[in-house]
């Protein structure tokens, strides 16, 4: 449906670089849409919907301008981005700049004046486009870090609105974020928002750090304070998911039945050990399959009795470093299934593809061991769907220190993903834990991600952004700083 200009405006307003839907242009000529890929979707979806708002994002298309509509209650308000938008904004400053810098530069990072010049351009063509559809004083709530100059440029038009921003990826350390030769835009960007929030309290404290270092703004623990008066408040928010939603497809007699099928496919062995992410350098596959190979050879797993299954959604196809990464898992496993499998039973079902949530808990309902060692993760959503859909209390999940969800998920088995004879002990004991012990561990990560859903992110971001920022007022102090 075709909508007005005052059908578009809305009181709360997301701004993220992809909308919760791709479209997708087939050979025929027929379009689709697709569920979006990745955690940020998962987890903004359910909440927006409930919540009669608008979505400005790219719709996935490339050089075509879409009219926005109304997909289930929800307004969406497409941004197109042309090829060059692509490969200067998205696929080189988002996916080969920032994405591999604020992951601990685990990729190198590459730096070039003309991506940089894209970013501008397109962060400057989101924050237009959110000023025409935000309603007076309303709440706009910016996502990750395709967008961190939006928060400044939308003040400038717009100084009514309470702006937001939520970074989902993890905030470097310093010395790591100073490599970038626009480090102080992006800051400037950031404090353009009410309110910034991130997953963990370092990324939190290390973005006020850099602020009094390289922008010299006076700050008093999780408080920056401009010039002018205005302050911006700057704290944690670790993300969660849709616990409640998930845990019901997980207690369908179909996900039950699914998951029988799965395990009888896989051969029924004693232990199936699963790994679901996106196809990305950060993610770690390449240690944890070997890890398992490991465990085979030395005869400390037997191959009819153990199967790995890894999901590696696909993502970011036209960026070198992930084409360089799926030709190197993809020998990995190739090598590992050839050498150490038998007739029929290959050690890991290799699925390169991206599934609906329905088989997701189907495949977590399957799994005994759950395996998320990424290198670096903002907070990992996977890990807590696979203990959402646990509802029998039984289940291992192997994490890595290094995920942000290792704050919260303290009874996983956790593990430094970079050491492989850790890994190799974390996952054997994983597998062979008493089912009293896998209860103790797997009831309190369920009261945890049970407790601290998305919904409740959600209303305790924005509650404290219409706290810090209330409609027609001067921004507020928080109550622990002295005037
Ligand atoms: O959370 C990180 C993130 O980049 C999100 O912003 C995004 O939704 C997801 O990963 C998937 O990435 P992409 O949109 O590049 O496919």
């Amino acid at each position: 449906m075709a909508l007005s200009a005052t059908d578009l405006t809305a009181g709360l307003v997301v701004v993220a670089n992809r909308l919760p839907v791709d479209r997708v242009v087939h050979h025929d000529g027929s379009v689709s849409w697709q569920r979006s890929p990745g955690g940020l979707v998962t987890a903004l979806e359910p909440v927006m919907r409930g919540n009669d708002g608008a979505w400005v994002g790219w719709h996935g298309g490339v050089g075509e301008t879409v009219e926005p509509f109304v997909d289930e209650g929800l307004t969406l308000v497409p941004v197109p981005l042309s090829t060059e938008d692509v490969e200067g904004y998205y696929e080189g400053f988002s996916n080969a700049t920032l994405w591999p810098l604020y992951h601990d530069v685990v990729a190198p990072p590459q730096f070039h004046r003309e991506w940089w010049n894209s970013y501008v351009r397109v962060n400057q063509r989101f924050a237009n486009r959110t000023a025409e559809v935000a309603e007076q004083d309303g709440v706009v709530w910016v996502q990750d870090y395709q967008l961190q100059l939006v928060p400044a440029m939308l003040r400038l038009h717009r100084p009514d609105l309470r702006i937001g921003f939520f970074l989902h990826i993890p905030f470097p350390p310093t010395e790591l974020f100073q490599q970038l030769p626009w480090r102080r835009q992006i800051l400037e960007g950031l404090l353009g928002a009410d309110l910034v929030g991130f997953q963990l309290p370092g990324g939190a404290a290390n973005f006020v750090r850099l602020v009094r270092a390289r922008v010299g703004h006076k700050t008093h623990r999780d408080t920056v304070f401009l010039p002018g008066g205005r302050v911006v408040t700057v704290a944690p928010y670790p993300i969660s998911i849709d616990s409640q939603g998930f845990e019901q497809l997980a207690r369908r007699p179909e996900a039950e039945q699914r998951a029988q099928e799965i395990r009888a496919d896989l051969g029924n062995p004693r232990t199936v050990l699963l790994g679901i992410d996106r196809l990305d350098y950060t993610k770690g596959m390449p240690q944890r399959l070997r890890a398992f190979g490991e465990l085979i050879s030395d005869g400390k797993i037997d191959v009819n009795e153990a199967a790995f299954v890894q999901v590696a959604t696909p993502s970011r196809e036209r960026v070198g470093q992930y084409q360089v990464l799926r030709d190197d898992i993809e020998r990995l496993v190739g090598r590992l299934n050839g050498s150490l499998g038998r007739i029929g039973r290959p050690p890991i079902t290799y699925l390169h593809s991206s599934y609906p949530r329905e088989e997701m808990a189907a495949l977590y309902r399957a799994a005994d061991v759950m395996v998320v060692t990424p290198l670096r993760d903002g907070m990992n959503l996977v890990a807590k769907e696979y203990v959402a859909c646990r509802f029998t209390e039984d289940g291992a999940l192997v994490l890595s220190e290094f995920a942000g969800a290792a704050d919260e998920l303290r009874q996983a088995y956790q593990v430094n993903p970079y050491d492989i004879n850790g890994l190799k002990a974390a996952l054997l004991e994983a597998m062979n834990a008493s089912p009293r012990e896998l209860g103790r561990r797997m009831r309190a990560m369920r009261r945890q991600v049970a407790d601290n859903d998305i919904g409740r992110w959600a209303s305790t971001f924005l509650a404290e952004l219409r706290r810090v920022r209330p409609p027609h007022g001067k921004p507020t102090r928080p109550s622990s700083v002295a005037s």
